[in-house]
């Protein structure tokens, strides 16, 4: 049983933490946020996260998992202090470090033994050194401390499984000792481990998030072909995906990637190979096609629909993918400020993320399900393709709908079988004259 300390309580951080206690350490997690913890002392999640809540409150009732808004605390007894604050995007596009600034200055003012500090966030590559410079220039004892990167890699909707199946974990420091006792505390979960330096670790973040942007901008594109020269990229997508150099996962078609991750991650890259005097064409070219996709779905609405002003549009989902509440960077914002800037009127449902779509969309009429957002729209459109969309009565969307026009910007559905059942349905890259 290790002590630890993990400052931040957000996706990565309560995720990590709770998984850690979980897995048999004793846990406190720090967040400067009273509110978030005063509720996760009472067993409320600040996100929706399936399986996290009854983890956190086992973990909880047995004293394994705490929560404070005190660094002191947490950091007291801690051998290893993980950071997990958020690392946003600033103007440019650049990494917003203000936060990790203010974990590195914290943790050094109430360092008293010598811990190990690991850094989660998505970070641009060189940030293990200047934490150390932090908290070398703050420290108010003098004891050592080391730096280990330890990027995370989990999905939010299957964060927990993630945690506990990673598919490697990657140690970055230039203390090798202080790597290897960070890989201690991931032994039970059998992954690969892979050790290395601090900017190498940080980069392997950088450079598998983008990665998987390219592959998924990648089959947009294929997608805008198939559309212009009547191929399926579904089963484009499916007779790649066989191919072992390929593989599957990662080749949906669709209004693009959105989330906390991707858009942010690709834009700091580029960024960073920017003002490195690289040209990041690839990185940028990524970030084009993924602003594009939402643009053809709005184009599609026209070419069917002419003008769009006055036109009901319907929009099903509303997170920036299914089995979460998160809406930062949804494509279905940016859809609907594009719909809304043609003058059409918005009916909108998401399973769990209307809350936190409230605060983000004016002028939009949230409705009580899907059924309710078909009644007299002129079209409707699929935004993330959560599961209770794929099983819906569309013998009865079709009879409440003004017009029967589908626009499914997450291809759940089977082309043949929409225009069997009468509607004029739209996927992406599923060619035309379907
Ligand atoms: C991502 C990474 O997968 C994870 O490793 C990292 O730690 C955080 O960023 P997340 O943002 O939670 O995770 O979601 P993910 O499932 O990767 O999806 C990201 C976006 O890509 C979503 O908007 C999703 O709809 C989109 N996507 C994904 C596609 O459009 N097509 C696909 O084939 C896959
Ligand atoms: C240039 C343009 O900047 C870009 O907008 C256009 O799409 C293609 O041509 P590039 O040749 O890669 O791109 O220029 P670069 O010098 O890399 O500038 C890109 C970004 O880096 C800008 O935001 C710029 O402000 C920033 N930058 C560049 C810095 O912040 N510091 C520098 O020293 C250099």
């Amino acid at each position: 049983m290790k002590k630890i300390c993990v400052i931040g309580a957000g996706y990565v951080g309560l995720t990590t933490g709770t998984c850690f206690a979980d897995l048999g350490n004793l846990v406190t997690i720090v967040d400067i946020d009273e509110r978030k913890v005063e509720n996760l002392r009472q067993g409320i999640l600040p996100i929706y996260e399936p399986g996290l809540e009854e983890i956190v409150r086992r973990n909880a009732q047995s004293g394994r998992l705490r929560f404070t808004t005190s660094y002191a605390e947490g950091v007291r007894d801690a051998e290893f202090v993980f950071i997990a604050v958020g690392t946003p995007s600033g103007t440019e596009g650049e990494a917003d470090l203000r936060y990790v600034r203010q974990a590195a200055e914290a943790i050094a003012e109430v360092m008293d033994h010598p811990i190990i500090i690991v850094n989660k966030s998505t970070v641009p590559i060189g940030t293990g050194d200047w934490v150390a410079d932090i908290v070398n220039k703050h420290k108010k004892n003098d004891v050592p401390f080391a730096v280990v990167s330890n990027p995370e890699f989990l999905r939010e909707g299957s964060a927990v499984y993630d945690f506990m199946n990673p598919d490697r974990v990657v140690l970055g420091s230039l203390n090798r000792e202080a790597a290897e006792q960070v890989a201690q505390l991931y032994l039970s979960l059998r992954a690969p481990i892979v050790i290395t330096d601090l900017r190498t670790a940080e980069m392997i973040k950088y450079a598998s998030n983008a990665f998987l942007a390219n592959r998924i901008s990648f089959i947009n594109e294929i997608a805008s072909i198939c559309e212009a020269l009547g191929a399926d990229v579904k089963e484009v997508a499916a007779g790649m995906g066989y191919d072992k150099r390929i593989g599957s996962a990662f080749l949906d078609a669709g209004i693009g990637f959105g989330g906390s991750c991707f858009p942010k991650d690709v834009k700091a890259l580029a960024h960073m190979a920017a003002i490195h005097g690289c040209h990041p064409q690839l990185l940028r070219a990524v970030l084009e096609i993924n602003r594009d996709q939402r643009r053809r779905l709005v184009q599609k609405l026209r070419d069917i629909l002419g003008s769009l002003d006055e036109q009901v549009i319907g929009v099903l989902g509303l997170a920036f993918k299914p089995n979460t509440d998160d809406m930062r960077e949804a494509p279905a914002v940016e859809i609907i400020h594009l719909l809304q800037n043609e003058g059409a009127i918005i009916r909108a449902y998401d399973p769990v993320a209307m809350n936190n779509a409230k605060a983000m969309l004016d002028g939009v009429t949230f409705c009580e399900n899907a059924y309710e957002v078909a009644q007299g729209a002129d079209a409707l459109v699929i935004c993330t393709e959560w599961n209770e969309f794929k099983h819906l009565d569309l013998k009865w969307i079709k009879e409440a709908m003004r017009r029967p026009i589908i626009v499914d910007g997450r291809n759940i559905y089977d082309p043949e079988t929409m225009r069997q059942l009468g509607f004029l349905y739209r996927g992406v890259g599923r060619g035309y004259g379907v």
